[in-house]
């Protein structure tokens, strides 16, 4: 009996980190399902997929509209007859000192980051295969303030909470729930910063391995936790920051 193809959904796949996880995911031979709201994105995503040979489709979608994603994930199972993971990688951001932020601010961060992350992975539960897995998008953020993003820590830091909350209460069902935690990665998200020569110099600085990330940077980790290479590790995180976080390189 040949083995079915493995199907991951993974969120926020039209750009950035997502559409590299996506890629990498492809080209190690999963049938990778995408969803975020830009149909356009999505479509170039999946052709640069299929033209090389890997398998890939989408479903444009909203993660912040909770009741409808359900079908989401019945429309997935009835193309593939199944579902071994899912990587809630989607996600956003609001700058501004906590003294500031508006209800509007919390909302926008908070729907996404947060509240969508829960409910899109319970909806996607009844669908995840008994040695399936689940890979959350955390950050530096979920351990550090950096200024301006307390918001976007306060977010993160819960995500790694529900990470380890859903590894626990998903256990006996042989899924396993884990957190990668990126550090300064060049995206779409932050391009703005990295105009600015002296936020690039200062993360370059402090960052022992000496650069930004590359998006490329996080997909090997998201693919070990997805494997059965990681067959017994839930409820954990992998930084891939450089080096940022336990280091503090000082002028000596
Ligand atoms: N870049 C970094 O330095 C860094 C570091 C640590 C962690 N992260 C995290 O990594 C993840 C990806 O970041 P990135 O840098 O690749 O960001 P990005 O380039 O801004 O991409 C964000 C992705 O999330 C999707 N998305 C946002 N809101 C959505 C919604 N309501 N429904 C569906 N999809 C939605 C976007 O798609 P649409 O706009 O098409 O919906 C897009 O594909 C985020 O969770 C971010 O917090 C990033």
């Amino acid at each position: 009996m040949t083995q079915a193809q493995r199907v991951v959904v993974v969120t926020g796949a039209s750009r950035g980190i997502g559409a590299a996880i996506a890629q990498d995911l492809s080209q190690h031979g999963y049938w990778v399902w995408m969803v975020a709201r830009d149909a356009g994105a999505l479509h170039r995503v999946a052709s640069s997929i299929r033209d090389q040979g890997g398998r890939a489709d989408f479903v444009p979608f909203d993660i912040t509209d909770i009741d409808n994603a359900p079908k989401v994930f019945e429309r997935i199972s009835q193309e593939t007859g199944h579902l071994d993971g899912l990587v809630n990688n989607a996600g956003t951001t609001r700058r501004g000192s906590l003294t500031e932020i508006s209800p509007e601010d919390y909302d926008g961060v908070m729907r996404v980051n947060v509240r969508s992350l829960i409910f899109f992975t319970q909806a996607a539960l009844p669908f995840i295969s008994h040695d399936g897995a689940i890979v959350n998008m955390a950050s530096l953020n979920s351990f550090n303030v950096l200024r301006g993003a307390g918001l976007y820590a306060a977010s993160k830091a819960a995500v790694l909470q529900l990470t380890r909350a859903f590894a626990i209460d998903v256990a006996d069902r042989g899924i396993r729930v884990n957190a990668v935690a990126p550090g300064f990665i060049h995206t779409d998200f932050n391009h703005a910063l990295w105009e600015r020569p002296e936020i690039r110099e200062w993360v370059e600085t402090n960052t022992p391995l000496g650069r930004l990330g590359r998006p490329q940077d996080v997909v090997g980790a998201v693919r070990f936790l997805l494997s059965p290479d990681s067959s017994f590790v839930t409820g954990s995180v992998l930084v891939l920051d450089g080096g940022f976080l336990p280091s503090r390189l000082w002028p000596l």
